[in-house]
């Protein structure tokens, strides 16, 4: 179940959203500390929904200024108006003599830390004789979540239990999985009730919340920030098309090692990786397939009956958006035809073969193009900000490196840009001078936000045969959700809404 807090200053405010929220969730939570002089007989009238009355201290994070005695008054008060359920503190259950027909939520927070001994903490609010209890507590690590998630496992008692933060979020997202009876989402942005807190709309319309139950299979995104990613969107879309029912949740995790023991006892079922442990992730995984093992680096991870497997769908991604841009542009004219290549259908590809194709960058995605062209018969050579890394990667593909300050030497065929630099949001950076984009040059940037960085901008005015990274990152994406699934991905879907999402 979905609850909105109401968070309005004012009465006349609080009926409004009151209305408002209840065309969307299954219950309300009516946060009387928040209102200067709560009028409980008409907001308690005007309600369409069970609702939750709470009145919160500043020692408990609310807003809540007058006495204790004043505090209890008001929540005896609901519980006089037949209110559903009231909240109230476990440590002050003893003041409320009779329940009446509410149920009380017995209520535990904690505001910096999320303790280890949770069951203890479950155990002693059962006993003190709550209908239902709650415990939300703040989540420093991403482990944290895991500790609720274990807690609501071993319980058969009613219990609302996530924890607030960024880190927190995804027990928001899936405590009704685990048992958890309700989480809390905000009327809007600015609405919240505590931190982390996802809106209405993201629990609705991106995870599907109300969907979920305990046949739910968790899947995810590994990286480092994860915030801003786009897979929640696509993937949970696309487990919506063609009926999965598994929910796509993002991880933000630092330390790797850890977290991939902990999924396997989670049971998630498979995880994207992305910056910046597509390279550290290979070091934790039980096996890992070809083209993955040759990169040395993943972004996708399967969970096949416990064991972790390591993929890489960037490689092929990227080598198949290049190649279809480079036939494309030889069949309109635009580009001269190289060597022909031998297509395995018989026919003849005019791709990458005898290029000289510069890669920018020496992460994780540089290793996978460069390893991907390599296989094309390409020459290659890579430039990077910290030239140490360049002749690594170099080395290890068997290609050249070059200082980013000679690149004006270098006699290019396609340019691929696998940095982060002109990525949303430092948009007005380019990682090359405008100068050594040459007219008939393809110029290839995997950042597909924006879909027009400087970069190609600058190489489209110059008359270069332009591609983004939209086309790779939705095949990327595509291969991850058949890897996962086993399943056909709706590629187009897929396009439709990371082009929406970035007006491309
Ligand atoms: P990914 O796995 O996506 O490739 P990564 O492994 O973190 O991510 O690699 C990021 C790449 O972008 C690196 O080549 C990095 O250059 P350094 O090795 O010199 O750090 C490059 N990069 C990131 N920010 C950059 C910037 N502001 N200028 C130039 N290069 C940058």
């Amino acid at each position: 179940m979905i609850c909105i807090p109401i968070t309005a200053k004012t009465n006349d405010e609080a009926i409004n959203d009151l209305r408002e929220a209840s065309r969307f969730a299954d219950i309300v939570e009516l946060r009387i500390d928040y209102i200067k002089e709560p009028d409980l007989n008409a907001l308690l009238k005007s309600k369409t929904k069970p609702v939750i009355v709470t009145n919160r201290s500043l020692r408990q994070g609310g807003l809540f200024e007058g006495d204790e005695i004043d505090r209890m008054d008001l929540l005896k008060k609901a519980i006089n108006l037949k209110a559903e359920f009231v909240d109230v503190e476990y440590d002050c259950l003893g003041k409320i003599a009779d329940k009446g027909v509410s149920k009380i939520i017995a209520s535990y927070h904690d505001f910096s830390k999320t303790p280890d001994d949770l069951p203890g903490i479950h155990a002693s609010i059962v006993k003190s004789g709550a209908d239902i209890v709650k415990i939300v507590t703040f989540a420093t690590d991403i482990r944290d979540n895991f500790k609720m998630f274990e807690l609501l496992k071993a319980t058969g008692f009613p219990t609302i239990a996530f924890c607030m933060g960024e880190l927190g979020q995804i027990s928001r997202i899936l405590t009704t999985k685990f048992g958890g009876r309700l989480t809390f989402a905000s009327l809007g942005k600015g609405k919240e009730s505590a931190p982390g807190q996802l809106t209405i709309d993201d629990c609705k319309n991106v995870y599907r919340i109300s969907k979920l139950n305990e046949d739910t299979d968790i899947y995810g995104l590994l990286g480092d920030p994860v915030s801003h990613s786009m897979g929640p969107h696509i993937h949970n879309a696309s487990f919506d098309a063609v009926g999965i029912n598994a929910v796509y949740v993002p991880f933000k995790v630092e330390a790797v090692s850890s977290f991939l023991e902990m999924s396997k006892k989670l049971d998630i079922k498979g995880l994207s990786v992305t910056i910046p442990h597509k390279e550290t992730s290979v070091n934790f995984l039980d096996n890992i397939d070809v083209i993955a093992k040759n990169i040395g680096a993943v972004n996708t991870i399967v969970n096949r009956n416990g064991k972790l497997t390591g993929h890489n769908t960037d490689c092929p991604a990227a080598i198949n958006s290049l190649s279809l841009t480079i036939i494309n542009a030889v069949i309109s004219g635009a580009l001269k035809m190289a060597k022909i290549e031998p297509s395995p259908t018989g026919g003849s590809l005019p791709t990458l073969k005898d290029r000289k194709v510069v890669i920018l960058g020496a992460g994780g995605a540089a290793r996978a193009i460069a390893f991907g062209i390599k296989d094309k018969g390409a020459s290659i050579t890579i430039v990077n900000r910290v030239h140490q890394r360049a002749e690594n990667l170099a080395a290890e593909a068997g290609c050249q490196s070059l200082k980013m300050h000679k690149i004006h030497k270098c006699e290019i065929d396609v340019l691929i840009n696998t940095t982060s630099v002109g990525m949303h949001p430092e948009i007005d950076e380019s990682p090359v001078p405008s100068y050594i984009l040459k007219k008939g040059m393809v110029v290839f940037d995997i950042v597909y936000n924006p879909p027009e960085t400087k970069l190609l901008k600058e190489a489209r005015e110059r008359g270069c045969i332009v591609l983004n990274g939209v086309k790779m990152f939705v095949k990327q994406a595509a291969m991850q959700f058949e890897l996962f699934t086993g399943q056909r991905a709706p590629v187009k879907l897929m396009e439709d809404i990371i082009r929406k999402r970035i007006n491309g």
